[in-house]
């Protein structure tokens, strides 16, 4: 089985092709702070087999929170419940590479909502105010500061949040970013200012997480995403992982897009998207989206280098090593989303179906 054989990116050695995909916990204190609930997670999932496990969504400020549980890496007090969290998962399987995923919510929160432009979300209801340059400015280093952070703290690697409508892919939506000025004109400018802020002072790897297609009218479409990932390969980018969608998405297709429900046939929803951009770009692609079975993922594979799962390993962190083993052969996920429901109302991760 190819999914668990090893595979390399430029700086990394991964000891199998399966990645946890950033799963936000909900298990934070009010200030941000790793607790024991979210190490005793971690170090199921570094026990259960993924290859690469990535964290939930952490903020690079204040500012840029989604919710109250959400985990920081905002500032240096955060830094020791992070390597706590990373010695954890690598007391357990120091082959494990461990990747923060550092976001900023954008318009997406009822807290401080910001964006590229004022464009009102009809999910929320919110306007977001729009940015100045030195807001830009301000983000740019909040990335880059959280990055070193996560270096300090023992992260393999870093990766940066710009898919679901939060900051980074609001700005790199036409939708969403309708600015006249130089992050308008290169609606990639702030990912490309963003890698070369953290490359001046760290070699750590930086991933991304973007969107193919916004699901909206008038947003990020196949095409656009292609050229903006040919941008993130040529400057040096360690790979990339393919997502879809946004919370506005849902009035135009009636469905959760991110997290879509998945039938057999439905499984690997995004799997064109994350093809066309393999297509154009050398760095290793990240499938996301609705893989649910061994021989899905095994034929995904035979076109991008990595398949990645969120809801299978909240549903049993064990899943790759019983795969491995030969006693699953899929998730039995009902992706019911009930998950995402709980984590929205303050409620820790974990599996909320009641089959
Ligand atoms: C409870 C929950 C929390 C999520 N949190 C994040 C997150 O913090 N960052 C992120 O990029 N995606 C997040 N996602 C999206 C997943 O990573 C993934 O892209 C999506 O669920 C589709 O993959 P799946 O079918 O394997 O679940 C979350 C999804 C769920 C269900
Ligand atoms: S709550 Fe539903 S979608 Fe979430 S892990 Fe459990 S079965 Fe899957």
């Amino acid at each position: 089985m190819l999914l668990f054989t090893p595979v390399e990116t430029e700086n990394l050695r991964m000891k199998n092709r399966l990645v946890r995909s950033a799963t936000a916990e909900s298990m934070a204190t009010k200030e941000g702070f790793v607790t024991d609930e979210m190490v005793e997670l971690y170090k199921k999932l570094a026990e259960g087999g993924a290859g690469t496990v990535i964290t939930g969504y952490m903020f690079v400020s204040e500012e840029g929170r989604a919710s109250y549980k959400m985990t920081g890496i905002s500032e240096d007090r955060h830094v020791d419940g992070l390597k706590k969290l990373v010695s954890t998962v690598k007391k357990a399987d120091r082959s494990v590479v461990f990747v923060a995923q550092l976001a900023h919510a954008g318009r997406q929160t009822f807290i401080s909502p910001v964006a590229p432009s004022a464009v009102k979300d009809p999910f929320t209801g919110i306007e977001p105010r729009e940015m100045t340059g030195e807001d830009i400015e301000r983000v740019i280093d909040d990335f880059v500061n959280a990055a070193l952070r996560a270096e300090k703290a023992g992260f393999d690697a870093v990766q940066l949040h710009a898919a679901h409508g939060y900051l980074l892919s609001e700005f790199i939506s036409p939708h969403t970013n309708r600015r006249k000025d130089e992050y308008g004109r290169e609606r990639a400018k702030i990912l490309l200012d963003i890698f070369e802020g953290i490359r001046g002072k760290s070699r750590i790897p930086v991933m991304i997480k973007m969107n193919a297609c916004d699901f909206v009218p008038g947003g990020l479409e196949v095409g656009e995403a292609v050229r903006i990932a040919k941008l993130l390969d040529d400057i040096g980018f360690e790979a990339i992982e393919v997502s879809g969608g946004m919370y506005e998405s849902i009035y135009h297709q009636r469905y959760n897009v991110v997290s879509q429900k998945v039938g057999k046939s439905g499984e690997a929803y995004f799997r064109d998207y994350a093809f066309r951009i393999k297509e154009a770009v050398n760095i290793p692609v990240m499938v996301v989206g609705g893989v649910r079975s061994l021989d899905v993922a095994e034929s995904l594979l035979e076109k991008v280098e990595f398949v990645s799962m969120s809801r299978p390993l909240i549903r049993d962190p064990f899943l790759p090593r019983k795969m491995m083993a030969g006693e699953a052969d899929r998730s039995d996920c009902k992706s019911c989303n009930l998950c995402l429901t709980a984590i929205f109302e303050g409620k820790p991760l974990g599996c909320y179906s009641k089959n």
